[in-house]
């Protein structure tokens, strides 16, 4: 039988978000191996309903376990926040979230506590960043702003073109009567975007996000629970997607520098 220490990491999103996740959990942790599932035919989330987000983040965590894995990351806030609290209790291996790592990295970065999350309309509706930083940060002021259309520019693969440009100055132009000194990429394909989002912030800007945090707590849990990987074959990591393997493939090449991923099918 295998060892539990063997079993990969798995990562969930609602497409090729949570890419911008496991490439700091790769970079941390490059001895681990991640089976990662992208759920594109479904994406975008964050425009669905609580219980829509809850009932497609269960069955890909079902997946993961029906694959076999160590620990599960939601590499999606929208799915962290309606979700997370539903899903734990349910499965034996410990799952986490990238919502209280980001929020955790935005109150230590933020000087004035003044504070922006960009995230999907569910996200920033469901309040979930305004309440991780006040628990951390009674005195901050926490602005959020719903980007609804980043996300499907990120999964049509556009995300350096000129269109995508326009796209978020267009948007980020609501921010202008603001005052704030760090901006949450409250959603995990929005790193795809970052190049265009500093561009159309004020200089000095913290953009803060929330994969590396998230490598630390999972770094943590690892030691805690000795379930490191010790195996000196080489890792090997697999993508499932709902959508397109030939698109996906070539997102996770464009991010991650993986010359030949497997890159596979998953009908759920
Ligand atoms: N990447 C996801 C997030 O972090 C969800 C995007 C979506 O499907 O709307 O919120």
């Amino acid at each position: 039988m295998k060892e539990l220490s063997d079993l990969p990491i798995g990562i969930i999103d609602s497409g090729v978000g949570g890419l911008t996740v496991m490439d700091e959990l790769l970079k941390r942790m490059p001895n681990e191996q991640f089976l990662y599932i992208g759920d594109d035919a479904r994406c975008p989330y964050g425009n669905r309903s609580p219980q829509e987000v809850a009932k497609f983040t269960f069955e890909l965590i079902s997946a993961l376990n029906d694959f076999g894995v160590k620990m599960v990351v939601i590499a999606c806030n929208t799915a962290t926040a309606f979700a997370l609290e539903h899903v734990r209790p349910l499965f034996d291996f410990p799952i986490i979230g990238v919502i209280e790592p980001g929020a955790r990295t935005a109150v230590e970065k933020s000087v004035t506590n003044q504070i922006v999350v960009l995230g999907t309309s569910g996200t920033v509706k469901s309040q979930a960043y305004d309440q991780a930083i006040l628990t951390l940060a009674p005195d901050a002021s926490v602005r959020g702003l719903a980007c609804p259309e980043f996300v499907p520019i990120v999964e049509r693969g556009v995300y350096k073109l000129e269109e995508a440009d326009r796209v978020v100055e267009q948007t980020l132009a609501q921010l202008a009567d603001e005052t704030f000194d760090a901006v949450i990429l409250g959603c995990t394909h929005f790193p795809l975007l970052s190049h265009f989002i500093r561009k159309h912030l004020p200089i000095g800007t913290e953009l803060i996000t929330s994969g590396s945090a998230t490598a630390d707590t999972t770094i943590r849990i690892l030691d805690e629970l000795q379930l490191n990987r010790e195996s000196l074959t080489e890792p090997q990591s697999i993508f499932y997607t709902t959508g397109n393997p030939a698109h996906f493939e070539l997102i996770v090449k464009d991010w991650l520098h993986i010359a030949n991923p497997v890159v596979e099918k998953l009908v759920l």
